[in-house]
């Protein structure tokens, strides 16, 4: 009987000493939602090659647009106007989403049609609506480029490729990472770094049951969800409905999957101008509380909103080094 009691005692006091023997780090609160890494180690000259093809219009057909030309280097990583203008068109219906942290997302784009983000880049490259180039043409491009071609092979055994230049735009994408959020200071221990307020709008955000879907890493960006899982926000909604609003049924034609989006990252929200994947609504507070009546069929009363959105805010960290450069002009 002691004996078992020992046993019992040792095994807990082995437990918890366990993460801090491992090397983990043990004063990261015990919270749905985690910290961002504090930085990554990736190859610097692969960086500045794929923050130069970021930035360069070659990759598309007509030369006009490149990845910054939506995803703005002056305007976090997204969109500052409803919709992008794309290589032929306006894109319809859809919004930009910052690339910043995208790579905590478990899988890209609005419908989750791709996982990761190599075969995000092959993706656009090729869509009409984006960069609506094909491979063999714009390698042709980029190879005449004599100072470009020798920077590929100065990194790159094979040279400039599709999949160097794939690699080399990805690897600048994993240095994308907006830590050191006064919530992310606070999940680290750090006491005084969220406001009372935000606080309590983390508070609210886990009561309401926000936290059901908005979670992990992004606050977000881990599970798919139907936009009107209480209400139909759609006939709601006064606009035609496009095929973008299908979201996953696009791809699965199941009948279930109609209206079912990537639940989209919080980290950035703060800062965005419009907001759902139709960009239909204009205003924190309004997309808060369109939330709250679609998602979990409750009317959040104002004090409530305004205190989630102070957490929200909480939520924007640093901006990644690449965003305080000055923008290249490209050819
Ligand atoms: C014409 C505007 C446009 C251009 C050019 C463009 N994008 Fe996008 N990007 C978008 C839109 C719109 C979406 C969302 C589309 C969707 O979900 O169907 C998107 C989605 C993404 C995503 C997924 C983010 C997420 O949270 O799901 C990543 C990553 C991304 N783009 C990176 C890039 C890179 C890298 C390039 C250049 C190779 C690029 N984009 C070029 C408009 C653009
Ligand atoms: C059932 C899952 C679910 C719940 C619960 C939920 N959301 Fe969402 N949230 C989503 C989905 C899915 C979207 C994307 C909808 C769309 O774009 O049409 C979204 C979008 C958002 C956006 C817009 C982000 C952007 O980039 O445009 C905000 C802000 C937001 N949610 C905040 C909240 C808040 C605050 C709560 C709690 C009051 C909440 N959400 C509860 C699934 C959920």
């Amino acid at each position: 009987m002691c004996r078992d009691a020992l046993i019992v005692v040792f095994c807990l006091a082995t437990l918890l000493l366990l993460p801090s023997l491992s090397g983990a780090e043990p004063k990261i609160r015990d919270e749905p939602i985690r910290p961002l890494p504090l930085s990554s180690a990736e190859n610097p000259a692969k960086v500045d090659l794929g923050w130069q093809l970021f930035q360069d219009k070659r990759l598309s057909a007509s030369g006009q647009v490149s990845c910054s030309s939506c995803h703005r280097l002056d305007y976090y990583g997204m969109e500052r106007e409803a919709f992008s203008i794309g290589a032929n068109e306006q894109f319809e219906g859809i919004k930009t989403p910052t690339v910043i942290n995208s790579q905590f997302n478990f899988r890209q784009f609005w419908d989750g049609r791709v996982v990761t983000l190599a075969e995000q880049v092959e993706a656009t490259i090729e869509n009409q609506l984006e960069l609506n180039n094909n491979w063999q043409q714009l390698l042709f491009r980029l190879r005449q480029d004599g100072v470009l071609r020798q920077q590929f092979e100065q990194i790159y055994e094979q040279g400039l490729d599709k999949n160097s230049v794939v690699d080399a735009i990805v690897t600048f994408e994993r240095t994308l990472i907006s830590s050191n959020s006064a919530f992310d200071r606070w999940l680290r221990g750090e006491e005084s770094a969220l406001s009372k307020k935000a606080l309590q709008g983390y508070a609210l955000f886990k009561s309401y049951g926000c936290i059901s879907c908005h979670q992990g890493q992004n606050v977000g960006g881990n599970m798919f969800a139907r936009m009107g899982a209480m209400g139909n926000y759609f006939i709601d909604r006064n606009d035609d409905m496009k095929r973008s609003d299908l979201g996953l049924f696009t791809l699965t034609d199941h009948e279930d999957d109609k209206h079912v989006f990537k639940v989209p990252s919080l980290r950035f929200a703060a800062l965005n101008r419009y907001f759902f994947h139709d960009a239909s609504v204009d205003s924190l507070q309004e997309a808060i509380q369109i939330m709250g009546k679609y998602q979990l069929g409750r009317k959040l009363p104002e004090k409530d909103i305004v205190l989630i959105e102070a957490f929200l805010k909480s939520l924007l960290g640093d901006l990644p080094p690449a965003f305080s450069k000055p923008t290249v002009v490209s050819q």
